[in-house]
């Protein structure tokens, strides 16, 4: 498997830098919206980094499979999520998964889709994972719905923190990634931007 190196570097502590850069009442957010979601049976979570999310994607779920490419992030969350018994950390490339055809009751990507490069084909290989009637729930960081200052506060943090961002990266829209869900199939049943000063995209949606 070709080797994760962005994100890969910053494995050990991703949760405080995240604090900082996206600020941890934004972050705060993003955890009360998953967790108002009814995430039951067999759950999938994608780009899950060093586990910041899948506690609460695991609350009423029978099973949580939490995976990431980057090997290092896999590391720091099996020793992180080992008290959780119903999460099973794996290393998997969104792209090409190795799990069978609709075998998941719900797919959840935080922070992943605008990160890498072709997200349409990310929505392609959850439609074949995910089972008929399955959720698609994406949530990634945004600019929409931001003031100018919190852009330019946000930018600065993370350059700091990060550096410069993969060439792969954007800020997506509400709209445009309702229209790359659509267009795959499935219904979209819920949108909004969850966030205070920075923002998220909330996209729900389910399998026809
Ligand atoms: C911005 S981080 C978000 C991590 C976590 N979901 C969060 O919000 O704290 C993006 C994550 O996606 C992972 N990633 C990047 N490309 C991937 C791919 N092709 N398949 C699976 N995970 C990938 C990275 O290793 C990284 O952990």
């Amino acid at each position: 498997m070709e080797k994760e190196i962005y994100w890969s570097r910053f494995a050990a502590d991703f949760e405080t830098h995240n604090h900082y850069v996206a600020g941890q009442k934004n972050i705060a957010a993003i955890k009360d919206t998953l967790s108002e979601q009814n995430l039951t049976g067999k759950v999938l979570e994608l780009g899950c980094g060093n586990g910041t999310y899948t506690k609460v994607i695991a609350h009423k779920a029978q099973e949580v499979f939490a995976t990431d490419f980057s090997e290092e992030m896999v590391s720091v969350s099996k020793t992180k999520l080992d008290s959780l018994k119903n999460v099973c950390v794996e290393q998997q490339n969104c792209f090409s998964l190795t799990y069978p055809d609709s075998n998941f009751d719900a797919v959840v990507m935080v922070n992943l889709l605008h990160v890498v490069e072709n997200p349409e084909d990310v929505i392609k290989e959850c439609k074949r994972v995910l089972k008929q009637q399955g959720i698609l729930i994406i949530v990634s960081f945004t600019t929409e719905g931001m003031s100018a200052l919190a852009k330019l506060g946000l930018i600065y943090r993370y350059l700091k923190t990060y550096g410069k961002p993969p060439a792969t990266s954007q800020s997506l829209a509400l709209e445009k990634t309702s229209s790359m869900v659509t267009n795959q199939g499935f219904d979209v049943s819920e949108t909004f931007l969850t966030g205070h000063s920075s923002k998220a995209i909330f996209v729900k949606a389910l399998l026809k």
